[in-house]
């Protein structure tokens, strides 16, 4: 890390995630852009620190870069990792090891101690970046499952700071996490910060039980609430608080952007390009095989087969962002869903009309609301997904009150967005019916759901969020003994 004397311990306010918010990239004459990386992390975090000033440490998305630039008025520092540390710490450990077992098994993790060592090792490389930017009592949040050793590594350097720490992903039952040949290293990480944070109580629950169990700490026994009756995990003199914070998107943004006239001009072109169907439907991904694109696609092509949606007249538009490519399971996952597309295109498209249309490439900004705006149905059908801030983006763009929100139970945006035509993946027959009702809603009915789930993602958008967690996390030394005791 190259911190500029003059930056070392001066931003009060910094966060601390595997990524940056925008990724490196060269061009052909040499010259650097940065553009905006994927994920719902990013999306969530970015306008809480526009809004207010500190600094952003994480990896720039390419090997060895340590530039440390202000991009668009944020101060970013590099983490610098080398391509075995990306090949072993971020494709190895963090996503083919704690993303599949935190979502569900949904394919086998795989265990490899050169893995867990690179782990620590680069946990360890963001701590030191993290020590050196925060000033004196400054606050740090770090964020998820790849830099779950941070909280302790970075109290043991800077014992001053208050430590934050969200979960952006599930965390899973006991009965899974005991897997993992390093629990308890993994437990203790996280007991190193002020406030451990999860989207849904469940989480929250789960690891209070593992702190008990695993790291032997006493801890409060009653449920957790969403933004309230915060856990305690007594940890020597500490109190560590453990609660629920649902994140969510800039809805008022999303909301006022969708209104403009450019976006309806372009979303009722999109209708057009399509040879004006009744009903597009969409689905928008990172291409994930916890997203469960491939249920949704054998959802449709039964659908087709028995005759419930008419080919000459459906487009199901699917945008797939491009993710992890070079780890085994989603190259396997790539083939499959491109091979669904084609069968589908291959037994009901004509020449002049595709049924699917595929993009395997992320769309800008602008261009993702006129498609939010032009689709009768989302399709938002994981397997297993912390959140999902997609289906409350496409809520945030509904202001016509039209549209449809099909939603799978397994996402942790099901439990707020209780108005959507929800599903449980896993039973297919239940998926096609969802979409089936969706597809023939009459307009009141739409307009009476439509009205209540933007009335929740309005409402709790993700600055209430981070002033929810960080206002908890300003509080912790303060108030932790008046917090729910079991
Ligand atoms: P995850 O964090 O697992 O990727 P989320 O649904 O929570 O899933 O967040 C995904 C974010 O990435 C959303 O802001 C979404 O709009 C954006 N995104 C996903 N796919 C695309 C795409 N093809 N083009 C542009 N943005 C995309
Ligand atoms: O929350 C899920 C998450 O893994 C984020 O941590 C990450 O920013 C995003 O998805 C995208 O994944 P990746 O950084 O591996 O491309």
């Amino acid at each position: 890390l190259q911190l500029d004397p003059d930056e070392l311990h001066t931003a009060d306010f910094v966060v601390v995630a595997n990524r940056l918010p925008v990724d490196k990239e060269t061009l052909p004459d040499g010259s650097i852009r940065w553009k905006r990386s994927p994920g719902g992390l990013v999306t969530a975090l970015e306008p809480i620190l526009r809004s207010q000033t500190g600094a952003w440490v994480g990896w720039s998305g390419v090997p060895d870069s340590n530039d440390n630039p202000v991009v668009d008025g944020l101060q970013l520092i590099s983490v610098p990792l080398s391509a075995s540390e990306i090949n072993d710490y971020y494709e190895g450990f963090s996503n083919a090891t704690l993303w599949p077992l935190y979502h569900d098994v949904l394919v086998k993790p795989e265990y490899h101690r050169e893995w867990w060592n690179a782990y620590v090792e680069v946990n360890r490389r963001f701590a030191e970046a993290a020590s050196a930017a925060a000033s004196d009592g400054a606050m740090v949040w770090i964020q998820d499952y790849q830099l779950q050793l941070v909280p302790k590594m970075l109290r043991m350097l800077r014992p001053d700071l208050k430590i934050g720490f969200f979960l952006h992903i599930p965390f899973p039952p006991v009965e899974l996490f005991m897997q993992l040949p390093w629990r308890t290293e993994i437990v203790e990480g996280l007991l190193g910060a002020d406030l451990i944070g999860f989207h849904l109580p469940g989480g929250a629950q789960n690891f209070l039980y593992l702190a008990r169990r695993l790291a032997g700490q006493a801890t409060s026994k009653g449920t957790v609430g969403v933004r309230s009756k915060f856990g305690v995990v007594q940890v020597g003199f500490r109190h560590v608080r453990v609660g629920a914070f649902p994140i969510s998107i800039d809805s008022g943004a999303l909301d006022a952007e969708s209104r403009s006239r450019k976006i309806r001009a372009r979303a009722a072109e999109i209708r057009t390009e399509l040879g004006n169907p009744s009903t597009i439907m969409l689905g928008v991904d990172r291409l994930d095989y916890t997203k469960g694109i491939d249920v949704r696609l054998q959802a449709l092509s039964e659908l087709l087969a028995e005759g419930r949606i008419d080919p000459s007249d459906t487009v199901m538009i699917q945008l797939a962002t491009p993710s992890r490519e070079r780890v085994d399971s989603y190259i396997q996952m790539r083939a499959g869903i491109e091979q669904l597309v084609g069968n589908i295109n291959g037994t009901y498209g004509e020449v002049a009309h595709q049924v699917v249309q595929y993009l395997h490439r992320p769309v800008d900004r602008d261009e993702l609301i006129a498609f939010f705006v032009a689709a009768d149905v989302m399709l938002v059908t994981p397997l297993r997904d912390g959140m999902n801030l997609v289906a409350k983006e496409y809520v945030a763009c509904r202001s016509d009150l039209g549209g449809a929100l099909v939603l799978s139970e397994f996402t942790g945006a099901a439990a707020e967005l209780r108005s959507a035509y929800q599903a449980n993946p896993y039973d297919l027959d239940g998926v096609k019916d969802a979409i089936m009702a969706a597809v023939n809603q009459d307009d009141e009915e739409g307009r009476r759901r439509m009205r209540a789930l933007r009335r929740q993602v309005l409402a709790h958008d993700v600055s209430r969020w981070a002033k929810s967690f960080l206002g908890v996390l300003g509080s912790t030394q303060e108030t932790a003994s008046s917090a729910n005791r079991g």
